[in-house]
């Protein structure tokens, strides 16, 4: 068992509550730091590259001497990379060898909505019983997916910029335990005007993907919200379900890793794809000049000039793509990214260690893409929407998580954008909240009535809402006509049903 629970809120920042591993940690930075391979086509006919990936559970080393078994892409954590050009379609073949049922979502693509791993268009296993056809689901039936053989292909046309996208689980409320088990990959796509630009590439161009996990004794990965004994008085929900915080901290799957750099430019491709921890990144020693990080590109893509930031507060599923210039240190020096909404183990990530002095002809200029800034004038409606936390009965004690007072129903649908068409989304929560549209991809317009964040640049897919706060944001719906979902991204609350549907028209 996990072993002792913090309070609600034990890590500033982030709707959760903490739970310590039983296991034995190691010390921090003794792990070099892993990248997930990249994954090849197994053809590329047609102008279209073809892939194949078996979801299945294998036991791999995260903790030193300890075997974890993860549910992963291809037996793997983080799954394999897939790297693709943009206008370049990509099909990705998924087999099913895991015991429950599972749905895909490529995070941040521009994909038709029966390619969008809509939560309850699912993957039955391989192998497992014929499907029934429907599931019974909160009172009402919902259809399963249409396969029975364990496989499905998943299109995406990918006609968006360059970006830094990431695919993951999405099935109906189990999201949140199925990513915590292993089931997210990066999926990036590269386009000419990024080639264009003098910015590091190759070695020095790394994802990082950032997730927190709790273990058990023996090393499992400890995830408590489905544990019914955790179920407190009568109409009190599990503590956990407001979010599972973990006291360790994998960058791409190896916790508090190092990596070795030269005395130059790397691009880091930062994802938070940790199930409810917020982070709020920092260098530590900061560099002596210039900021620590140059932002330039958001979840969505490039943006139009970098921003520079010192320190970069991060929700579940945003994206970073920063540069750090590592000639601002000596060689020999050791620079941490740490994490100032943590505590004890939490307040780090990772280490880098300049060893050496080598060529850069890298650049970061002051023009990246052509960015369209959208305005409120483009916009041809506004819609209201609150992420709220309720109490479930009158007298308190047990949490509704509800969108504009609703909890998630696949029949129900809220708003009926027009393709091509740009609104403004007004977003109210009494929580903190990364609130997720899928298809849609969106500028932050205001917070609380004034200039948009620090963290807000670019085009969005997600955005940080806090406690209380108001923001609106310009949605622009280009894409495919059909149903998708928008919810929040801490994936317990979502799997609690915070999820709504929109239908472009
Ligand atoms: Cu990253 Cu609807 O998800
Ligand atoms: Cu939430």
């Amino acid at each position: 068992n996990g072993g002792g629970a913090g309070g609600d809120n034990s890590n500033e920042g982030s709707t959760g509550r903490l739970l310590e591993s039983a296991a034995p940690l190691p010390e921090p930075f003794g792990v070099a730091l892993p990248i997930p391979p990249v994954l090849e086509p197994v053809s590329t006919d047609g102008g279209t590259d073809h892939y194949e990936i078996t979801q299945r559970a294998a036991e791999i080393e995260i903790l030193p001497g300890l075997r974890t078994e993860v549910w992963g892409y291809n037996g793997i954590f983080p799954g394999p990379t897939i790297v693709s050009r943009s206008n370049r379609p990509v099909a990705v073949t998924h087999r099913n060898e895991l015991p429950v049922p599972v749905v895909v979502h490529l995070h941040g693509g521009k994909t038709p909505p029966e390619h969008d791993g809509y939560p309850t268009d699912m993957i039955l296993p391989a192998g497992g019983p014929a499907p029934s056809g429907h599931e019974s689901h909160g009172g009402q039936s919902v259809p399963l997916g249409d396969t029975s053989d364990g496989t499905r292909v998943y299109e995406f046309p990918l006609e968006q910029p360059a970006a830094t996208l990431w695919y993951h689980d999405h099935r109906m409320d189990f999201t949140g335990p199925q990513v915590y088990r292993g089931l997210a990959g990066f999926h990036i796509v590269h386009d000419d005007v990024e080639d264009a630009l003098p910015l590091p590439t190759g070695d020095r161009d790394v994802p990082l993907m950032i997730c927190d996990r709790a273990f058990e004794e023996d090393g499992a990965f400890a995830y408590p919200s489905l544990d019914p004994g955790l179920q407190g008085e009568p109409g009190v929900e599990n503590p956990y379900m407001s979010g599972v915080l973990g006291d360790v901290i994998l960058v791409n799957g190896a916790p508090w890793p190092h990596m070795e750099v030269t005395g130059t430019r790397y691009r880091f491709r930062i994802l938070n794809a940790s199930n409810a921890r917020r982070y709020k990144l920092a260098l530590d020693p900061p560099p002596a000049e210039g900021a620590a990080f140059t932002q330039i590109g958001s979840d969505a893509g490039l943006l139009g000039a970098p921003v520079e930031l010192d320190d970069i507060e991060a929700a579940p599923a945003e994206r970073f793509d920063v540069v750090v210039d590592f000639s601002a240190y000596p060689i020999d020096s050791e620079v941490t990214l740490v994490n100032a909404f943590g505590e004890d183990g939490t307040a780090q990530v990772m280490r880098f260690r300049v060893v050496e002095e080598a060529d850069d002809d890298t650049e970061i200029p002051d023009r990246l893409a052509d960015f369209e800034t959208l305005a409120r004038a483009d916009a041809v409606a506004t819609r209201r929407v609150r992420f709220a936390r309720e109490a479930a009965n009158p007298g308190g004690g047990g949490n509704l998580w509800t969108i504009n007072g609703e909890t998630f129903d696949p029949d129900r649908v809220d708003f009926e954008p027009a393709l091509g068409s740009t609104e403004v989304w007004r977003i109210t929560t009494n929580v903190h909240h990364p609130v997720h549209l899928h298809l849609a991809h969106f500028q932050v317009l205001s917070r609380d009535g004034g200039d948009p964040g620090p963290y807000d640049a670019g085009w969005k897919d997600t955005i940080d809402l806090r406690d209380g706060e108001e923001a609106e944001i310009l949605v622009r719906f280009t894409g495919y006509p059909g149903r998708y979902v928008y919810h929040c991204h801490n994936l317990e609350h979502e799997d609690m049903m915070m999820m709504a549907n929109f239908t472009v028209v």
